[in-house]
């Protein structure tokens, strides 16, 4: 190809890098190629972007860049990831980050304030991503935004807190308004036939109106808040506030870059391909990147170096979208989103027989990834990587794509798709060769192309199992015969795999019934996967090839019904099987009353970190400055689950870059065990390692990246020990952590089961999954030395900073008295900074202290999630005696928790598993034992509920069974079942106050329950392939901490003569709106407003020994505390006060003042009428029951496994709520992160069921192969409602604990998708009972649809492979 075209300005070199922040020119200097967009953004202080995996999977670093397009002459504007954009990569363009849009001083962007004022946050770590997303879509869309189009921008964030609801109401009112609805006056006037009410934003029923109840002023739509117009932040009509594109980027002309980096790292930006090829010869190793989300993987997590870079973002032959008669030309370069755009105007323009693989690409695209990686990720990087699962590579090879490959001189070779990808990762391309283009045909009259793809959660995940198809048909003598096949797997080998006897077998063939069953036996043969595949699930995925096929046969059908001759009609039921799946946007409601106490208790009001979060102003942990002479630290970990060490060797670690010191056993001054409960844990393994991820040593460096490679370069020798992993292991080898057995009982269960009136008996196993915490802001500790080391201080990311300084303190042998820990909030927490944390922190300590240097401590996502501990796996057995109508008379129940190498909570976690093990059924005889495991895991710990959510779930389980052996709806046997009042608990508590059958009753009526029933039976007996189920689950949760002591809280109010009120309480704010509640109670207490109330940070040289903030009893407890410390000092202000001189309690304040009256109080509160013998097992364990129920219906895919919640309707009695907003929070946030636990978040641990990863090491430790609910996963149908007039006379201002209640109520969701399957396993003639491991994931819920494609593979009691 001698034409390529390079000028002389083309390869003139330049270090001239600029970038535009924030509306402010930067200067970049050479010497950065090392660098993300986020490390330089949070280096130079916006640090307001987050870190949250690094990985491009949070989207918490989500920032915005715009760009002069000099082709189509305007700006572009996109999100992107900041943590996986390299710096250099942004050259010449400008970015905005949440500090650009708007701030607390001088007003915050519409944005920002739709997402505070409507509860959009919590923890507020997200936060700022969530925003930038959608500054995003605004300024990159030419007209408002559909609903649709905010979900989909969406799904690239995530949010572990708030279970996005609120996130998409406030967003919500940017969304195509119907301006007649808002000139329509009164909300009366807005409400659907159904007493819906419907939004003006949309004309659409939703959830921004007022609460029927008792919210009576709001009179237009949003509570009061005024909707923000599109026009306000209109991209093309810049507001003052609004920062603009700075003219000389559109003036500016791109040049040649060549830019060093860290490591001899090299970084060209050639602008021509002549140069790019040029480059390449004289660096044959020269690693080509565009949108680096493969690269950034590579470099950043798999720790590989690339010494040359070649950014060919501006290279125009390699963006080049082309079209001529045969078909389209697609540039590598072109990026996903982009290709979409033009793809979805061909499909519009062209006749529509051309265009099938078109549209197969762009519904492929809809589903790869989020709006960040597409608008960056490219074409060429997609298929170069040859990803065994690139969701594109199947499709471009199934439909007869071409890829244009050119030489270093220029010369241009083609090669079809099919051919183009050797082996694993290996693709053919010689050194010096690049893929130019890709050309993709036309499809012909009859010929069609069409993708598949499961993946774990249907929104930004990678496919388990893909593929690419393609038929073309042709009529010959009255048949339709097929011409020509290409059926294309991705997921089943290390490349994409063609099916070649299959397609070999199509050929020539009618296209009727008996080709699809012999071709469906031929694929058996055709895509093979070995037991060992690396990914597992080999069941699954090669049931998912049969699957496709069959969907692809139905779908051709479908396309050719009618035409002349054709005769495979498909059957109205089949339909089902075809579908595409369209989300619509979610419709919610939250209905409660507001009881108003004071000036501010019962009040909706927004969360008091809300506005210094959507603008990135709120700090946490890791944004604190570094001081000048501070160190970052990497921990030394064992990559072994059980050793003993050999030999360490350092040397290299000391002569890595910027190293300060290294530390390991011996060096500890203080204690160098530690534990909560029992001191069972070394700080530092110094002989025996027990769990992959244990801590040996700690290193400490300049920068956070030099430590971490000075920590890698230590070398172990290891001595391998035998290691238990899994409980089953630990049951056989009686592996349990000491005295930790526990046995509760009531009646006498031996004898129930002999006697006659037990009817039935029936015995089984339940196996219930970890859970990963998935707090958004990692742990991180800061600590530093005053006075030569004589006083420690930290900041930290934890539940439990009184744990800090206890841990940090005993480590380093100082007095309680001389360490203090501060916490001003935490981004997430959930009990997985209860006691982790703490450990960590004493990590961090020693360096710290032996040094006298600042130290932080901040980990990476994957580290997070290997080593610090998650939701402990269970595994039940039990036997239930009941009669023949399902009445339940005795349970033997004996139960296991993974408590991995440390105790930690695990016996408390297993003790408050046991004491919910009857749910809320009464049941005579029960006898339940429990024991703890050890195994050589990192020691699980706490996670919302405590070990609650899984007793229960055991529970749910046999009483789903009773109802299939008793041939009743479980609904049916749960009523039947139920506790009442004055019932005595297996436990000897009596219970009081119980709301459970008001609640259950007003469930059944507000979800319409029978009704909904006998629609989905309908719809199930019209649908083959499709299958609805639903479920009604009750819940009873114990509020108080287990441990006795622990049941004490203490706070310190403090008046000041301004009328202003600090208070400062011994818990934690960590997105749950603790704060804000307290404040609201010290609001009331004063009779002043909220505003006047501040909370400013957590500290232990505030308030002494204050228990970790966790078991849901922080608000009544602090609460208390606050309001005894108010009632203080408003004893002491009644004198005063009653002289009645003062006009307002500023005047009070000062006349007090002035009388010298003590305006400092602490108060003290401990919850009474509690207590518990282990000996006898009897007791009040718990202070009093938050009650609640919900009800979920599913849909799910049975060739698939696809799933997703309809509607879910969820109601909890919670008193009269402190804060009615935060509450419904709670619970929207808590049942969508339930919703992982039962259906998306599986752990993968090497262990036996999981022999191709590593024993004992953790597979899913990020984003990337760890699924937690994504925006696209929230209920369509969300109902949340709060019971009214049920006042609790045993918490502060009659209100009820709610963080961890409202968790288990997603097993609804759980227990609705087994009763679809159930429909669909009737359907090939399975009527018994099945089990169902938690979590039900699409592997789970296809397998156990078992149907003539699963057949080959398993048996229709299949359990699929689970690390319990
Ligand atoms: C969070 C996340 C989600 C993802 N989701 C999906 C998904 O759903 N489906 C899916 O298939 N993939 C997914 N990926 C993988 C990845 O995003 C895609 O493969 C993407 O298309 C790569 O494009 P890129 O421009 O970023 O490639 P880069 O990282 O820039 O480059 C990738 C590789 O291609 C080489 N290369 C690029 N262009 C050329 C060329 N013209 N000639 C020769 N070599 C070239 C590079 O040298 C490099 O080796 C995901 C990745 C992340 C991080
Ligand atoms: S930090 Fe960038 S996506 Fe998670
Ligand atoms: S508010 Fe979204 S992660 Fe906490």
């Amino acid at each position: 190809m001698g034409s390529l075209i390079t000028n002389e300005d083309d390869v003139k070199e330049s270090k001239d890098a600029i970038l535009y922040v924030n509306g402010v020119l930067k200067l970049l200097p050479d010497g950065l190629a090392h660098l993300t967009l986020l490390e330089y953004l949070r280096d130079v202080g916006l640090t307001g972007t987050k870190l949250g995996c690094g990985e491009g999977g949070c989207g918490a670093c989500t920032v915005m860049v715009s760009y002069f397009d000099q082709n189509l002459k305007k700006c572009v504007h996109q999100a992107i990831n900041a943590c996986l954009a390299p710096l250099y990569s942004v050259e010449g363009m400008h970015v905005i980050t949440v500090e650009g849009l708007g701030n607390r001083k001088f007003g915050l962007h519409p944005v920002q304030e739709s997402l505070a004022s409507r509860h959009g946050s919590q923890c507020g770590f997200c936060t700022p991503g969530f925003i930038m997303s959608m500054y995003a879509l605004l300024r990159s869309s030419k007209t408002p935004p559909t609903e649709e189009q905010i979900e989909e921008s969406l799904a690239g964030n995530l949010c572990r807190c708030t279970g996005y609801r609120p996130i998409l109401d406030a967003f919500r009112v940017f969304a195509k308004t119907n301006d007649l609805l808002y000139t329509n006056g009164f909300v009366s006037l807005q409400e659907s036939k159904d007493g819906e009410f419907i939004c003006p934003s949309t004309g659409k029923p939703c959830s921004c109106g007022p609460n029927k109840e008792t919210v009576k002023q709001a009179d237009v739509c949003h509570n009061g808040y005024k909707a923000v117009s599109y026009n306000e932040i209109d991209g093309s009509s810049y507001t003052n506030k609004e920062i603009i594109f700075p003219p000389q980027l559109i003036l500016r002309k791109s040049s040649y870059l060549r830019l060093n980096g860290f490591g001899g790292i090299k970084w060209h930006r050639p602008l021509s391909l002549k140069h790019v090829l040029e480059l390449k010869s004289r660096n044959p190793d020269a690693k080509l990147v565009l949108g680096n989300t493969e690269v950034g993987i590579e470099t950043r997590l798999k720790k590989i170096h690339y010494p040359v870079f070649i950014a060919v973002t501006h290279v125009p032959e390699l963006n080049v979208l082309t079209v001529n008669d045969n078909g389209i030309e697609i540039g590598a370069g072109v990026r996903l989103s982009e290709l979409q755009k033009f793809l979805k105007k061909l499909i519009e323009e062209r006749p529509v027989y051309e265009t099938s693989a078109c549209k197969a690409i762009t519904e492929q695209i809809k589903w790869f990834a989020g709006t960040q990686i597409r608008n960056v990720a490219s074409v060429g990087g997609n298929i170069c990587t040859a990803s065994p699962i690139s969701d594109l590579n199947p499709i471009w090879m199934a439909s007869g794509a071409k890829f244009r490959i050119v030489e270093g001189k220029g010369n241009i070779r083609e090669t079809f798709a099919e051919k183009f990808f050797l082996s694993y990762r290996k693709v053919d391309l010689g050194q010096n060769e690049i893929l130019l283009s890709v050309f993709v045909p036309w499809t012909r009259k009859y010929e069609y192309v069409k993708e598949f793809k499961q993946a774990h959660r249907r929104d930004d995940d990678i496919a388990l199992v893909n593929a690419g198809m393609r038929v073309f048909l042709e009529k010959r003598n009255e048949k339709w015969i097929v011409s020509d096949a290409c059926i294309v797997y991705g997921g089943v080998g290390p490349v994409s795999l063609s099916a070649v006897k299959t397609n070999g077998h199509l050929t020539g063939k009618e296209w009727n019934k008996e080709l699809l069953q012999d071709s469906l036996k031929i694929l058996r043969q055709d895509i093979l996967i070995s037991e060992d595949a690396p990914g597992g699930m080999v069941e699954f995925r090669k049931s998912l090839t049969l699957s496709f096929f069959f969907k692809f046969f139905l779908w051709v059908s479908h396309q050719m019904d009618g035409q002349d001759s054709f005769k495979e009609s498909v059957p109205v039921s089949h339909l089902s099987a075809i579908e595409s799946f369209t989300r619509p946007s979610v419709m919610s409601s939250q209905d409660y009353e507001v009881v108003k106490q004071g000036t501010s208790v019962g009040s909706a009001e927004v969360h008091m970190s809300a506005r210094l979060q959507v603008t990135g102003e709120a700090e946490y942990t890791d944004d604190t400055p570094m001081a000048p002479n501070g160190l970052h630290a990497a921990m030394i970990l064992s990559k072994k689950p059980h050793a003993r060490l050999v030999s360490i060797d350092d040397s290299g670690a000391r002569s890595s870059p910027g190293f300060a010191g290294i530390f390991f056993s011996k060096d500890i001054p203080g204690a160098k065990f530690t534990g909560p409960v029992v001191e069972d844990e070394e700080v530092f393994a110094s002989e025996i390692v027990t769990c992959v991820g244990q801590v040996i040593g700690v290193v400490v460096a300049d920068t956070h990246e030099n430590a971490k490679l000075a920590a890698r370069k230590v070398n172990i020798e290891y001595e391998v020990l035998p290691a238990i992993l899994s409980i089953k292991d630990a049951i056989k080898a009686k592996s349990f952590h000491p005295n930790t057995h526990r046995v509760l009982s009531k009646g006498d269960v031996e004898l129930c089961f002999q006697s006659d009136e037990c009817h039935k008996i029936i015995e089984g196993e339940v196996h219930i999954g970890g859970q990963e915490h998935f707090y958004l802001e990692p742990n991180s500790t800061f600590v530093w030395t005053m006075d030569g080391g004589n006083e420690v201080h930290m900041i930290s990311s934890t539940q439990a900073p009184q744990k800090h300084q206890k841990y940090v303190a005993h480590v380093l042998g100082l007095p309680m008295s001389k360490v203090v820990c501060k916490v001003k909030r935490i981004g997430g927490g959930f009990g997985g900074k209860e006691t982790r944390s703490a450990f960590f922190a004493a990590v961090a300590a020693v360096p710290a202290y032996l040094l006298d240097r600042p130290v932080k401590l901040t980990f990476d996502r994957d580290v997070d999630m290997m080593i610090s501990g998650q939701r402990h796996s269970f595994l039940g057995k039990y036997k239930v005696g009941f009669t023949n109508e399902g009445k339940v008379l005795a349970l033997d129940l004996e139960i296991y928790n993974n408590a991995g190498n440390s105790l930690d909570l695990s016996l408390a976690v297993l003790e408050r598993a046991m004491f919910h093990s009857d749910n809320v059924y009464e049941i005579p005889h029960v006898r339940v034992n429990g024991n703890v495991c050890f195994t050589n895991y990192p020691s699980n710990t706490a996670f919302r509920g405590f070990g609650g959510p899984q007793g229960m779930l055991i529970t749910e389980n046999w009483i789903q069974r009773i109802a299939m052996e008793v041939k009743k709806s479980p609904e049916e046997i749960r009523e039947m079942n139920f506790m009442s009042e004055g019932s005595i608990l297996h436990f000897g508590q009596q219970v009081q106050d119980c709301t459970l059958h008001r609640l259950w009753d007003e469930l059944k009526k507000s979800c319409n329950f029978l009704k909904v029933r006998s629609e989905v039976e309908e719809f199930n007996l019209k649908n083959r392939w499709k299958k609805r189920g639903v479920a009604m689950i009750p819940t009873k949760f114990g509020i108080a901490f287990t441990t006795k002591f622990m049941n004490q809280a203490g706070a310190l109010v403090q008046v000041y003569t301004d009328g202003t009120v600090l208070v400062t309480h011994g818990g934690v704010e960590m997105g749950q709106g603790l704060h804000t509640k307290v404040a609201q109670i010290a609001a009331s207490a004063f009779e002043i407003s909220l505003s006047s109330v501040f909370i400013s940070e957590t500290s232990t040289d505030k308030v002494p020994n204050a228990s970790p903030t966790a078991a849901s009893a922080s608000s009544d407890m602090y609460g208390a505390a606050v309001l005894d410390a108010c009632k203080q000092i408003k004893a002491r202000m009644d004198p005063i006060a009653s002289l009645k001189k003062h006009t307002s309690f500023v005047e009070l304040v000062n006349a007090c003042y002035f009388e010298r009256i003590d305006l400092s109080a602490h108060g003290f509160y401990i919850v009474p009428d509690i207590g518990f013998d282990w000996t006898t097992g009897k007791g009040n364990i718990f202070r009093y029951f938050t009650y609640g129920a919900a009800f979920a219906e599913v849909e799910i895919d049975t060739l698939t496994g696809d799933f997703h919640t309809r509607a879910a309707d969820v109601i909890l009695d919670l008193g009269f709520s402190i804060n009615p907003a935060i509450d419904v929070g709670q619970i929207e946030g808590a049942f969508v992160q339930g919703i992982g636990w039962v259906a998306l978040e599986e752990l993968k641990w090497g262990d036996d069921a999981h022999k191709w990863i590593p024993p004992g090491c953790l597979f899913t430790c990020g984003p990337g192969n760890y699924k937690i609910p994504s925006v696209n996963d929230v209920p369509f149908k969300f109902k949340v409602s709060l019971l009214k007039d049920a006042p609790n006379d045993k918490a502060v201002h009659s209100s009820k604990a709610v963080g961890e209640p409202p968790f288990f109520l997603a097993s609804s969701v759980f227990f609705a998708i087994k009763d679809a399957i159930i429909a669909a396993r009737a359907e090939s003639g399975s009527h018994g009972w099945f089990p169902l491991d938690n979590p039900a994931t699409p592997e789970r819920i296809r397998m156990a649809c078992a149907d003539d494609f699963t057949a080959p593979f398993a048996k229709a009691d299949f359990r699929p492979k689970l690390s319990v």
